[in-house]
């Protein structure tokens, strides 16, 4: 196995290598990526044995050439798909001019972006960071200021969902309920409560006046792609306002179009005081922000809350020029369109085979619930050329770009189906197994 590379490398006087614009061929084989990854990473990835090297538009192509239909686009980043040429263009002009200005510093795009954002979301105020969970974590830091400002330091306590999930650092973490995922790092941030999904008496038993904010995520993403309903949305706006708390969406999974609309909470019809986007924003540059109310917004002042990298021009630009694409592209219509034919077709796979269970999300956020652990599915997805994920182990999980078209559902049911009806041959010969060694 062998990708050919294309780096400028020149050999300095002190033996250092330096690239520069001379190309010339550099082979890295798959074995070499792997063996490399292994011996110097950090063990946090289970990576599949692929090594990817380039993408186009909905596809992606690993190191040998194989091409694989993208129905996961980077865990939800890449919206536009891969090499987007309007992206490519905007990262080159602007990396020319500046890269990064700190904080310090005025820049032409970050009061362009806040505007825009805060105008589309109806919110007041937004602050970049460089992730989702950043976003989490400053979403948190200013509900908590917030509720000292209007009830003093006993009114800190934030309310989550059981199986959700917000982030890897310590206050996302606070707030994500799987047992999984905190084992190990204890003890987490003080008063968070969990109740779970969609149960409105829970909701109500857990709030009082030293609730600060109410944390969820108005689709589930990692927890399997579970959808809030209206009524509890509703409580929960009740409830924040009765006690004067923040209602704070994470839209960093669902949000930026993903649903059909700009921000998931526009389907629902209730109103978020605070709300965390990220993953597409940026078209795949690192970045994420929470937007605010200025309620909420004005118990923030200069040197409570910031970041280095957060709110740089060329992620910042990018950033626009993502939300003109959508615009351009009428994208949002198309994932509303294509999300609905996606729906129905993961709804005749439901009625075809007895292992799956429900097909369940909106627009181009889609799962598949399984009886059965969905790894051999993905497998064999892969090896068919196509990539998709396996969430909660039962969960198959899809996150297309929203340049997708029908003709791409089509290919990507039809590789699922031959996986499906392997996987369900495999558990009825097993069951039938079991059955004669019981009677025998
Ligand atoms: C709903 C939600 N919140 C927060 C995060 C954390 O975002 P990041 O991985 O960018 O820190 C994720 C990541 O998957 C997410 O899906």
């Amino acid at each position: 196995m062998s990708l050919a590379v294309t780096l400028s490398k020149t050999q300095t006087g002190s033996g250092i290598r330096r690239y520069n614009e001379i190309p010339e061929v550099l082979i890295v084989t798959y074995q070499e990526i792997v063996e490399r990854e292994q011996k110097y990473l950090l063990n946090t990835y289970a990576r599949y044995p692929i090594a990817m090297a380039r993408g186009k538009g909905v596809y992606l192509y690993d190191v040998e050439g194989k091409r694989y239909l993208d129905l996961l686009s980077g865990l939800g980043v890449n919206a536009l798909g891969h090499a987007h040429p309007r992206i490519v263009k905007v990262i080159r002009d602007q990396s020319a001019k500046v890269i990064h200005l700190s904080n310090l510093y005025y820049n032409e795009y970050q009061g362009l972006l806040a505007e825009k954002l805060c105008v589309k979301s109806g919110l007041d105020r937004a602050f970049f960071s460089n992730s989702g969970t950043e976003a989490i974590e400053g979403a948190l830091k200013l509900v908590r200021a917030a509720g000292h400002a209007t009830g003093g330091p006993e009114k800190s306590m934030v309310i989550a969902l059981d199986n959700s999930f917000h982030g890897r650092t310590m206050g996302a973490l606070a707030l994500t309920a799987q047992p999984k995922y905190r084992q190990d790092f204890e003890p987490m941030l003080e008063g968070v409560r969990f109740v779970p999904l969609n149960d409105i008496e829970a909701l109500r038993a857990a709030m009082d006046d030293k609730v600060c904010g109410i944390v969820l995520e108005p689709i589930q993403g990692e927890g399997g792609i579970h959808v809030t309903s209206p009524e509890f949305l509703r409580a929960c706006r009740e409830a924040a306002d009765q006690q004067h708390a923040a209602l704070i969406f994470d839209e960093i999974q669902c949000g930026m179009g993903r649903t059909g609309q700009l921000f998931a909470f526009q389907h629902f019809g209730v109103m978020p005081d605070v709300v965390c986007i990220a993953k597409p924003m940026a078209a795949g540059l690192p970045m994420g922000a929470f937007l605010a109310k200025e309620d909420f917004a004005q118990h923030i002042s200069p040197g409570k809350h910031g970041t280095t990298f957060g709110g740089g021009p060329l992620a910042c630009r990018v950033a626009l020029e993502y939300l003109a694409i959508l615009e351009d592209e009428n994208l949002l219509e198309q994932v509303r369109r294509v999300g609905e034919y996606f729906s129905q077709k993961l709804r005749e796979l439901v009625d075809k085979f007895d292992i799956v269970v429900e097909a369940r999300g909106v627009g181009a956020m889609q799962a598949l619930q399984l009886s059965v652990p969905g790894k051999p599915v993905l497998e064999g997805a892969h090896a068919n050329g196509l990539l998709i994920n396996v969430t909660q182990d039962t969960v198959l999980r899809f996150l297309p770009p929203f340049l997708l078209q029908e003709k791409h559902v089509d290919r990507g049911v039809r590789i699922l189906r031959k996986q499906l009806a392997a996987l369900q041959k495999e558990h009825k010969k097993a069951a039938k197994g079991e059955a004669a060694a019981v009677t025998a």
